[in-house]
């Protein structure tokens, strides 16, 4: 949520370092941006709306050895020239860019204006420059002034500043990511890694309560009382060919395409497919009893999936939202293992909840995309779905793979030796994704139902949580209504809405008893008129009830939700891009979502 930049490196640089590294963090937040610049003279400029406002604004105007950059996700204040980031002080000597929200600030605030400070935003961020403008008054140097000033914030934060009389960027963090970029002759700053790939591989991740100085070419980090510490540099394995779009026209279908290639890595060295047995190292040392994922949005709907899987496997284990586990968190047994399924490894919800169940004991475990995010460094052990990058808001890619790795975690913890067939499943699992990526119809399917009012997606067991997800899929880049639900509710009460201009996606996979009832809850929707869609593996009647089929293959139970689901990413995919949606940047949303 927002995202920053930092550059301490050669004069003439900077700029496009700067606006390089907001294109690539644009997924956290696209409502306006800005960059301040020093060089002995502090430059700011910020615009409105989408970055291509503040590059068309620069135009290459602005430079110096020193730079900051943000681009907002709006928190305190709507999108606005003026709300947007960098916030400087009163005679515009500070700038700061900030990710997280400033508890404290309305108080700091009423102080810093009884004291003769005039505020141009509504942001709470501004409070920031102008603390650090106080003690600079004072005689601090600007280190000093801008520990004194962080010193005084409650709330989470990533914060950078620069000042025209030092050719540093001083930063911190707390609860909020930032990582250093370690180059040749010049360091790196930003929310996240892809921000700076273009230049480094080699980075520095922080952690809350430490601070980070960069200069052109040399980096150091410190604890809050100003302590050098050893810190170590690690190397991302990403690459900056992976970060982009390689000719497809959004990163959404990109990463769509990617699936096979991301399934493959997932099982990499996790799965013998000789004697069926499944290696979880991530697992070492934690045996548990049972288990409690915690997950927002799409990862929630795979902790879904990982809950009803490892039942099924015979491990008790429950699925919770984490921003309602983080307040009403449930009784948590001796031998549990709280799970936080979580892409970004930075969702703040999902760390709270994580951070709950630390606090009354629990053992935790990350399952995540982004090796060295907060999730990862602070749970008990980390299991990496390693997707690869993902850019588009929408989670397509890193869904799937979180199905594959609740899938080896049933396999790992479970005890009922049935482990072997979904194995096999899944080793097959890459191959059957690529060739329905080359043979779907989800387009025409699309096209048909363009101009529906609404869309329902249904499913039973392990085809809930897809029903699920392809409604929210549906409803976050086309902006049209789409609810997923068990299919056995929709006479509960959803049926009422139900009429022929709402589509009703039914995911129907097998052809047991589950199968055949949702079949039965199909022809409930088809006799009040409303268009059938089936996605399914041809095991059961569903077809004959259907108005357009998306066929998927035969395969395990637990495996063929990944391959309706990407039947489904597709269609939701062709509906947004033929009725013209921002489909990589959808409107309000962001990619990693660090507030409560
Ligand atoms: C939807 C989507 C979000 C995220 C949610 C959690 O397409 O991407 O619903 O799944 O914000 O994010 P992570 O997995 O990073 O914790």
């Amino acid at each position: 949520m927002c995202g920053i930049i930092g550059y301490a490196g050669q004069s003439g640089d900077t700029l496009d370092v700067l606006l390089g590294g907001l294109e690539g963090l644009e997924y956290r937040g696209y409502d306006s941006a800005g960059v301040a610049l020093s060089n002995g003279d502090l430059s700011v400029c910020k615009r409105e709306g989408e970055l291509y406002h503040l590059q068309e604004a620069v135009d290459g105007g602005l430079d110096g050895p020193v730079g900051i950059g943000h681009t907002r996700w709006s928190t305190h204040g709507p999108p606005s020239n003026q709300n947007a980031h960098p916030h400087t002080d009163c005679s515009d000597d500070v700038a700061v860019v900030h990710n997280g929200i400033i508890e404290n600030y309305d108080d700091l605030k009423d102080d810093l204006a009884d004291r003769g400070h005039e505020f141009d935003s509504d942001t709470d961020t501004e409070v920031v420059p102008h603390l650090i403008e106080e003690r600079l008054a004072e005689g601090a140097t600007f280190e000093e002034a801008f520990r004194s000033a962080v010193a005084r914030l409650e709330g989470s934060y990533a914060l950078a500043a620069v000042s025209e009389d030092s050719e540093a960027i001083l930063a911190t963090r707390r609860d909020s990511p930032l990582v250093v970029g370690v180059g040749e002759d010049a360091a790196y700053l930003a929310s996240d890694v892809p921000a700076f790939l273009d230049y480094t591989d080699r980075v520095v991740y922080l952690d809350d309560g430490e601070f980070a100085r960069l200069e052109s070419g040399s980096w150091t980090v410190s604890d809050a009382e100003g302590k050098l510490l050893e810190k170590s540099v690690s190397r991302v394995e990403w690459d900056a060919e992976e970060t982009a779009k390689s000719g497809y026209d959004h990163y959404m279908l990109k990463e769509i395409h990617e699936q096979p290639r991301a399934l493959r890595k997932c099982l990499r060295g996790r799965v013998d497919e000789l004697t069926g047995s499944v290696e979880v190292d991530a697992l070492e040392g934690l045996n548990p009893e049972s288990v409690q994922f915690v997950a927002c949005g799409t990862s929630y709907h795979a902790a879904l999936f990982g809950a009803q899987a490892l039942r099924e496997a015979g491990v008790p284990a429950q699925a919770f939202l984490a921003s309602e586990y983080a307040v009403a968190p449930p009784p948590i047994p001796d031998d549990a293992l709280v799970v936080g399924i979580t892409q970004s490894g930075e969702t703040a919800d999902t760390l709270s909840a994580l951070r709950e169940a630390q606090r009354r004991d629990a053992r935790t475990l990350a399952m995540t995309n982004v090796v060295g995010s907060t999730a990862a460094r602070e749970c008990d052990g980390a299991l990496f779905i390693r997707a690869g990058p993902e850019i588009g808001v929408a989670a397509t890619k890193t869904f799937s793979s979180q199905v594959v790795a609740c899938n080896l975690l049933a396999a790992a913890l479970g005890d009922r030796g049935d482990a072997r067939e979904v194995v096999e499943a899944l080793r097959d699992l890459p191959g059957q994704v690529q060739e329905l990526l080359d043979s779907s119809r989800a387009e025409q399917v699309a096209e048909r139902f363009l101009d529906a009012k609404g869309y329902f997606f249904v499913g039973r067991d392990y085809n809930h949580p897809v029903s699920l997800e392809a409604a929210l899929k549906m409803k976050e880049i086309t902006y049209k209504h789409a609810e997923g639900f068990a299919a056995g509710e929709l006479k509960h009460g959803p049926l009422a809405l139900v009429t022929g201009k709402t589509p009703v996606f039914a995911v129907v996979t097998g052809d047991d008893e589950t199968a055949t009832k949702t079949v039965g809850n199909v022809k409930e929707v088809e006799a009040r008129d409303a268009p059938v869609v089936a996605v399914t593996d041809g095991a059961s009647e569903v077809e004959r009830y259907a108005d357009a089929v998306l066929e998927i293959p035969e395969t395990h139970p637990r495996v063929a939700p990944v391959l309706a689901n990407v039947q489904l990413q597709l269609v939701a995919y062709h509906t947004a891009n033929k009725l013209g949606r921002s489909i990589d940047k959808p409107r309000n949303l962001a990619k990693s979502v660090t507030v409560e």
